[in-house]
């Protein structure tokens, strides 16, 4: 009886295991962000290896394929395997709300026929460590028009309400709080005939629940010094405990997610794989 349950155990766990490894695969591009790179399907793939997209090469060791993409809350959607390239780190990107050559309505609607002729103001200023410089929207910048929005109800800033700085980062003057771009998104706004570039952002979310995160982090406590009990009691050691303490584990874990998912955590990370894996990984992945 205790042989098949340890069986069953062993079983579950190796199971387990395989789930999580089955994670690891996934190439990333080592030290480049989901957010500073570019879907390159529809690019064309030089004989060296090398993509061309918006005039930048992107050398071979800057692409990796992505079977995913990272959404803004920090999970993963499973998406059909393509390549990417970390184009971010070659030329500064400018991070959009909607797909390229659109632009948005008062509405936060993404309307097509952004045309390069029919508005003056194209500029857009951007912060280094030591100066501020006006770049040419249409020339000076990597467009990155397919990265998910970063949530359903984008409201616009107007131009003195933040810095844009060369790393991607916006500094919200309003909290003090930089914005990755997973956070916010730019995009040239139609206002009545004229058109400005505008930064979007979400509605700032009120802080954690503490009350919660206490009440759950008490009935933690309290699942585990229950099965420390049963486990290092000899008395308790018979099949009802195990039961038990299976039953609390779940109870435990269910729990666990729960805190996370208060203190908006994403679960995902658990899985994430580690530096070397990812670059062993890319390793083989690699064209040639
Ligand atoms: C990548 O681009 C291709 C072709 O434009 C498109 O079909 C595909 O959905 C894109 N994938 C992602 C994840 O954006
Ligand atoms: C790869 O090939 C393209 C097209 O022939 C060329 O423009 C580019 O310079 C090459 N890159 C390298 C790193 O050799
Ligand atoms: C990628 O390779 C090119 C030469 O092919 C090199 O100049 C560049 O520094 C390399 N980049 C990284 C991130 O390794
Ligand atoms: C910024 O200024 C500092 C000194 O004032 C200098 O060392 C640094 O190289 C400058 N950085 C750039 C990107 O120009
Ligand atoms: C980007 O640059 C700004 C200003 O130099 C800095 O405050 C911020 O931490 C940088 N962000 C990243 C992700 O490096
Ligand atoms: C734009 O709309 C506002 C009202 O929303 C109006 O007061 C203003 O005159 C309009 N500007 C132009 C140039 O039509």
């Amino acid at each position: 009886m205790e042989l098949a349950l340890r069986r069953s155990t062993t079983g579950f766990l190796c199971l387990l295991l395989v789930i999580l490894e089955g994670h690891k695969v996934k190439t990333d591009i080592a030290g480049c962000h989901f957010y500073d790179t570019v879907n390159l399907t529809s690019s064309q793939k030089f004989e060296n290896g090398s993509y061309f997209y918006q005039g930048v090469e992107i050398t071979p060791n800057r692409t990796g394929e992505y079977s995913h993409v990272l959404l803004p809350d920090g999970d993963r959607e499973s998406v059909k395997s393509h390549w990417r390239g970390c184009v971010c780190q070659l030329k500064t990107c400018i991070r959009l709300c909607c797909p390229p050559n659109q632009y948005m309505t008062p509405d936060n609607v993404c309307v097509d026929g952004l045309e390069e002729e029919t508005w003056s103001d194209h500029y857009v200023d951007i912060t280094s460590e030591n100066d501020t410089k006006s770049l040419d929207f249409h020339k000076d910048f990597v467009h990155q028009g397919h990265l998910p929005q970063p949530c359903s109800d984008l409201y616009n800033l107007y131009k003195n309400e933040g810095i844009l700085f060369e790393n991607g980062t916006f500094l919200r003057h309003y909290d003090n709080k930089h914005l990755t771009k997973q956070e916010y998104c730019i995009q040239p706004l139609k206002f009545n005939d004229s058109i400005q570039i505008l930064p979007f952002n979400c509605a700032i979310k009120s802080g954690p629940d503490w009350g919660k995160t206490v009440a759950i982090s008490t009935s933690i406590v309290g699942i585990v010094v229950t099965i420390a009990v049963f486990c290092l009691t000899e008395k308790l050691r018979n099949f009802d405990s195990i039961c038990l303490i299976s039953y609390m584990v779940c109870l435990g874990l269910g729990s666990l997610m729960q805190l996370l998912d208060s203190w908006q955590i994403p679960t995902s990370t658990l899985c994430e794989p580690t530096v070397g894996m990812r670059e062993s990984a890319l390793q083989k992945n690699r064209p040639t």
